[in-house]
């Protein structure tokens, strides 16, 4: 700058710097700017000495203070540890009824089953546990192999159709493909199958449905039980209720009967821990939803 300038209005000198007739002034950088600027360095120089700070290649500088953030997660995950034995060691060995009426305990169970069922359970049967086509919906009171907790739990441990060698075997045979019923006698049979959840259709032939009756007794009640109502043993479902695996519609049931259905479901031994399993025996029979 040649010639200091002053603002005639200001009284401060400005910097030389105009644009289009605006002039800069040179004002100081206000006090408070430095006064926290020297109140931020001495908080720092205050941190460096109290707390961990500066690394030395393999060690660092403690602090005085002594605080280790490693000691202090280890603590913690210690503590969690302490409190989630005593509930788990609960849940391992106090039986289903018992657990089942303790509500703190169906506190965790919820809490722990959710997340458990969500990353394991749900591609297959759905966050909701209602299933989809294929795929049962587990929130019904309608189960293939009994929906007692016991039952439950020996289905998630050994699967169905999998490779556990004590797998439940489902299934359901291929009537139409295997040549064991004709067309007509399958058109039959569905008529009787869908009559017994549709009893009010408009559209049941009763010619087929009676005829249908006498050839259900005879190739499918060993399965499903002479009312159609299943049989957890073999785990043939309820065909006379309103829940269906694949389907209920007069369309799914002849794919069913011609084509046979085995349903694979993995198993969990070994990949879940017993307490996980039972967890999510109970979580399921929590969620079990009696009137739909
Ligand atoms: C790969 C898909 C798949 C996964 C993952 C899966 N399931 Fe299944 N699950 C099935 C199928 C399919 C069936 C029905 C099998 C059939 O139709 O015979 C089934 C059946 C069941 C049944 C028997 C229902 C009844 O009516 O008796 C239970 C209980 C069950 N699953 C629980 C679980 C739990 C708990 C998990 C998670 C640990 C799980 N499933 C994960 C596919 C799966
Ligand atoms: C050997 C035993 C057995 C016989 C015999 C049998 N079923 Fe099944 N059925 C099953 C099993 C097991 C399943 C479940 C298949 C699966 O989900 O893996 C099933 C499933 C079904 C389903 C599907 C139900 C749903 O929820 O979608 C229908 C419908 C059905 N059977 C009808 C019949 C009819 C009709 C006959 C006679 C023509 C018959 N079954 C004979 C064992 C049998």
């Amino acid at each position: 700058m040649d010639v200091e300038e002053r603002d005639e209005h200001s009284g401060h000198l400005t910097t030389g710097h105009e644009w289009n007739g605006i002039k800069e002034l040179n004002t100081p950088v206000p006090r408070a700017v430095y006064f926290f600027l020297s109140l931020a360095f001495l908080f720092s120089v205050g941190y460096w000495i109290l707390m961990p700070a500066w690394p030395f290649g393999v060690s660092y500088t403690k602090g005085l203070l002594g605080i280790d953030q490693q000691k202090v997660v280890a603590e913690s995950l210690q503590q969690a540890a302490v409190a989630r034995s005593g509930w788990v060691k609960k849940i391992e060995t106090e039986d289903f009824a018992t657990i089942l009426s303790d509500p703190v305990l169906m506190k965790i169970v919820r809490e722990t089953g959710r997340p458990l069922f969500g990353s394991n359970c749900a591609v297959c049967h759905g966050t909701d546990a209602k299933g989809g086509k294929g795929f049962p919906n587990l929130t019904t009171p309608s189960w293939q192999w009994g929906g007692g907790p016991e039952n439950i739990a020996n289905t998630i441990r050994v699967g169905i159709n999998s490779a556990h060698p004590d797998a439940h075997s489902s299934q359901m045979p291929a009537f139409g493909r295997e040549g064991m019923l004709n067309r007509p006698d399958i058109e039959r049979i569905v008529d009787f199958v869908y009559s017994l959840s549709n009893p009010e259709s408009k559209d049941l032939n009763p010619e087929g449905v009676k005829a249908g009756k006498d050839l259900f007794a005879a190739n499918c009640a060993a399965c499903h039980g002479e009312n159609a109502k299943g049989n957890p043993e073999v785990g043939a479902p309820n065909l006379a209720d309103k829940f269906w695996i694949y389907g209920g519609d007069r369309r799914t049931i002849y794919t069913t009967v011609w084509g046979g259905r085995q349903g694979h479901m993995p198993t969990w031994e070994g990949r879940l821990s017993y307490i996980d399993r039972k967890i999510l025996t109970l979580y399921l029979v929590d969620k079990r939803q009696p009137d739909q």
